[in-house]
């Protein structure tokens, strides 16, 4: 059995996923809610997955403390093996577009500056600044939704890319913000407000993970309109992308 935590910041990034699980049991701790279930995947071999899903809301601090809460849940009493953070992002590189997919290979804290302490971005506890997951869970992750590509859950999705995600407790809405970050960070390929602290709580609690994001804008003067439109369809297929990562494990 394969226990994977699925966190989301908001329920849109969620969708239907907790619709197709049976065994449910819900767990609230303080405002936040982790269900659990379990997803029947293989009719010959019965190979089961257990799913515990949760959204964490906006920004660095609501997902690390979501991941820590994850981390420490239990469902048929066993922990999660794999942490996947899944949701959408502004792009930041002219060549991404909406309805994109990039999988991180590496994330950075842009708002992280401890200078002149530390250098920008520098993670102490680490001693770097860019966060990677372990190659062979990103080249899962990779190869499956690869494979999976045409399939018609994943037919709304254009174009699928590994590339640096940039994470700050900021929505970015601006050309001018845009090439600020682009200065420092010239391989960003997209921002968003989670990944780089769900990675470091993974990474010191000893777990396993991946970030996942779907490109909802281009963290523009559009951004936030693009944002809102763009959410209201993605939450009917965000369960799509899940699904097909739960099925092909
Ligand atoms: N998530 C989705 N779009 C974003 C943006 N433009 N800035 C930060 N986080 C985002």
């Amino acid at each position: 059995i394969l226990h994977i935590g699925i966190l989301g910041a908001m329920q849109e990034e969620i969708g239907n996923t907790i619709n197709n699980l049976y065994n449910i049991e819900k767990k609230r701790y303080g405002d936040l809610t982790i269900v659990s279930g379990e997803i029947k995947i293989d009719k010959i071999t019965k190979k089961k997955l257990f799913l515990s899903i949760a959204w964490s809301g906006w920004g660095k601090v609501s997902s690390a403390r979501a991941s820590t809460r994850l981390i420490g849940h239990k469902y048929k009493r066993t922990n999660i093996d794999f942490l996947l953070f899944t949701g959408v992002a502004g792009s930041v590189d002219s060549h991404v577009r909406q309805w994109d997919i990039i999988i991180a290979d590496s994330l950075i804290q842009h708002d992280l500056d401890a200078r002149p302490i530390f250098e920008r971005f520098h993670i102490p506890v680490f001693n770097k600044d860019e966060l990677s997951p372990k190659k062979e869970w990103l080249e899962w992750i990779f190869k499956t939704l690869n494979k999976n590509f045409e399939s018609k859950k994943l037919k709304f999705f254009k174009n699928l890319y590994k590339g640096q995600i940039g994470t700050g407790d900021q929505f970015i809405s601006n050309k001018k913000e845009i090439l600020e970050l682009k200065k420092n960070l010239p391989n960003l390929k997209a921002v968003e407000m989670e990944g780089g602290s769900v990675a470091q709580v993974a990474m010191q609690e000893g777990i396993p993970w991946v970030v996942i994001r779907v490109i909802s804008d281009s963290a523009d003067e559009s951004a936030s309109t693009d944002f809102s439109t763009f959410l209201k369809i993605y939450n009917k297929v965000s369960s799509n992308l899940i699904e097909v990562i739960a099925e092909n494990y």
